[in-house]
């Protein structure tokens, strides 16, 4: 894939928000994707292509974490959502769950300060109590430290899954309808979003843009409801190979992208 250079003021003069101010004008060539969500793969098999072991390939893949972090941020991006460790990531060997839940630990503890200096703000979605004590303690830990920066919000999600966060969900709307909280015939789109793990997002719930690196063309259960209209975009680079450059790419790409949301383009109206 040809590479584009990184033009950030190109980027940062074609930002415009979502509202058009015209409902069934539903086009959105041309802007800026302010959340973009990541699945980042293939840390294993640059690990391999190193004669390194899989750690090793986690290691350059939290490193490239922090290369992209500000990368993106200084670009425009609003929300940077990362799929850091999926709720069937259990079933690895032990020690590679060790090492991925240590990650956090190591990250936090080296990044804080370089996040405070581009004023990004931490989020860490997923179920959260099933995590060891001490990743817990350090995710909650970021999160308070970072809560007062209004840049950025970089959005890792950890031992998340989204059939379970959709199963976790319905049963919350279940409990507020026994409850008498909420009728049935209330429950719209708006309710389901609300009880997401995205629903503190906002309007940036659902990712403009998802990418994925690696080859690999799968979904893997994240953010399947968030994800209905996103634009995907797919690299072959392996996850500590893929660049601030290819962002830049994959961005300019979803900007030449017509998001039509199931309306028309303003040309064919
Ligand atoms: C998938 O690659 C990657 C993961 C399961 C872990 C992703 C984690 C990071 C990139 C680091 C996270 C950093 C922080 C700060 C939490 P894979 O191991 O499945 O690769 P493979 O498919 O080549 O084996």
């Amino acid at each position: 894939m040809k590479l584009l250079p990184l033009n950030q003021k190109k980027l940062l003069k074609v930002k415009t928000t979502k509202s058009q101010g015209d409902d069934h004008l539903t086009t959105s060539k041309g802007h800026f994707p302010e959340h973009i969500a990541i699945i980042m793969d293939g840390n294993g098999r640059w690990a391999k292509a190193h004669h390194r072991p899989r750690a090793f390939g986690h290691k350059a893949g939290m490193d490239n974490v922090k290369t992209l972090t500000k990368a993106a941020s200084r670009m425009g991006v609003k929300v940077l959502t990362l799929y850091a460790f999926s709720t069937e990531n259990w079933k690895r060997p032990t020690d590679e769950v060790n090492y991925l839940m240590q990650l956090p630990i190591d990250f936090f503890n080296t990044f804080i300060p370089e996040l405070m200096a581009e004023n990004v703000k931490v989020n860490v979605m997923g179920f959260l109590e099933e995590l060891p004590e001490k990743t817990r303690k350090v995710t909650y830990q970021a999160m308070a430290d970072t809560a007062d920066n209004d840049g950025m919000i970089l959005n890792f999600a950890l031992n998340y899954g989204s059939r379970a966060e959709i199963t976790a969900a319905v049963q919350q709307i279940g409990r507020e309808v026994a409850n008498q909280e909420l009728a049935p015939d209330a429950i719209n789109e708006e309710t389901i979003s609300q009880h997401l793990m995205t629903t503190s997002l906002g309007a940036l719930a659902d990712p403009d843009l998802l990418i994925r690196t690696s080859g690999e063309l799968r979904l893997s259960n994240f953010l399947l409801w968030q994800l209905a209209y996103s634009e995907l975009y797919f690299s072959d680079a392996y996850w500590p190979d893929f660049s601030a450059e290819e962002l830049a790419d994959a961005i300019a790409v979803f900007q030449g992208r017509d998001r039509r949301f199931g309306g028309l383009t303003t040309e064919k109206k």
